[in-house]
């Protein structure tokens, strides 16, 4: 730059664009995050090279304008491909040495005393809830994971054209009618239903799906869901068992509150708030300063379910509840990303009991 002005601004061009590959050579065999980012600024920064070089522009005549802006652009524009191609090696690299440091040799003798293995946070949690559970006298079902839209929707009072269905984000099967991946487990409260007759007290727990992802959604989650079908059960019966299987994985005596809230299965229903395992209630960032955790959903079935499976619903009640699994054991174990749980990465599941 610094004598710059002795030079036509084609020369100009010239020199930076030499100057440019000549660093450009020297990242490319060394990659280097900050040092691509300085080489940016220094080059198409406000006070770079390629501003000094447009001050030039400003003093050409009308006639010669044209020809040397159209310079100055390409060489801007090569100069921005050139940054991004580095930009993408940098990160390739950075992935490789990544990769490199956690090289795990599998071929290697075990070593007997070393660490042993850690059990996945989702299996922690899973293995709390079917004991609490058998505790309490509930059978452990399971169901399809992939299943009928009548099992998953039309039985548990979805009608065909209800606007729930739009809210669960359903994967459907190519080219099989009505058959999709279930978005719940609740799917399981029907295939038992229609299988077994009350009285019944059953848990179930599984994968389930829905087309989302972000930090808190992941298009395969894990739900627990419970069911009894009796005679005159009733919702005080389900608050005891939601208190009791959230103080089992919690290990603390949190109150718990139910709001309101609409499941088409399931009336009155609601949704179970867990005071704030971090704050107490006080209000932080976890609880979004309310104070409470959203768990899950509960309520008594509904008389159209009861109906779907040809149970007489003047003669039992019953409830139901669903909880997310992964969200427990986000909760539980204080982990701010949902999509760690699904990434295999060694040394965030080694930090997990061995035992339950
Ligand atoms: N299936 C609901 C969901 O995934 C959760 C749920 C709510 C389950 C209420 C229940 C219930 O059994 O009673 O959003």
């Amino acid at each position: 730059m610094n004598d710059a002005s002795n030079l036509s601004i084609f020369e100009h061009a010239e020199v930076i664009e030499k100057k440019f590959a000549a660093r450009i050579a020297v990242l490319s065999a060394a990659p280097e995050g900050r040092a691509v980012e300085d080489l940016r600024i220094a080059y198409l920064g406000r006070k770079g090279e390629l501003s000094s070089l447009m001050e030039g522009l400003k003093k050409l005549s009308k006639d010669e304008r044209p020809r040397a802006g159209k310079v100055v652009n390409e060489l801007r524009g090569k100069i921005e491909s050139e940054l991004e191609t580095l930009k993408i090696k940098v990160r390739d690299w950075q992935i490789e040495q990544k990769l490199a440091a956690k090289a795990l040799d599998v071929s290697l003798p075990v070593d007997s005393m070393g660490q042993g293995g850690s059990l996945h946070p989702v299996s922690l949690i899973r293995s709390v809830l079917i004991k609490e559970f058998r505790h309490l006298g509930f059978s452990v079902c399971d169901g399809p994971e992939v299943d009928l839209d009548f099992y998953n929707f039309s039985a548990l009072n979805f009608r065909e054209d209800h606007p729930a269905r739009d809210m669960q984000d359903t994967f459907f099967i190519q080219g099989q009618k009505g058959m999709i991946l279930r978005t719940h487990t609740s799917n399981i409260q029907i295939h038992t239903m229609l299988k077994e007759k009350p009285p019944l007290r059953v848990v179930a727990l599984g994968r389930t799906f829905r087309c989302d992802s972000d930090m808190t959604h992941t298009p395969m989650f894990h739900q627990v869901e419970g069911f009894i079908v009796d005679n005159n059960i009733s919702m005080a019966h389900m608050k005891g068992v939601i208190d009791h299987f959230l103080r089992a994985i919690f290990g603390a005596n949190l109150a718990t509150r139910l709001r309101p809230s609409y499941f088409p299965f399931v009336e009155p229903g609601a949704e179970v708030d867990l005071e704030c395992i971090v704050c107490h209630g006080k209000g932080c960032r976890t609880c979004k300063h309310s104070g409470w955790l959203e768990v899950g959903g509960l309520g008594m079935i509904h008389p159209n379910v009861f109906e779907a499976v040809d149970y007489d619903s003047e003669r039992f009640t019953g409830f139901a509840f669903g909880f997310g699994i992964d969200r427990l054991a986000m909760l539980k174990y204080g982990l701010p990303d949902l999509r760690q749980l699904f990434e295999g990465d060694q040394e965030f599941l080694g930090q997990f009991p061995v035992y339950v």
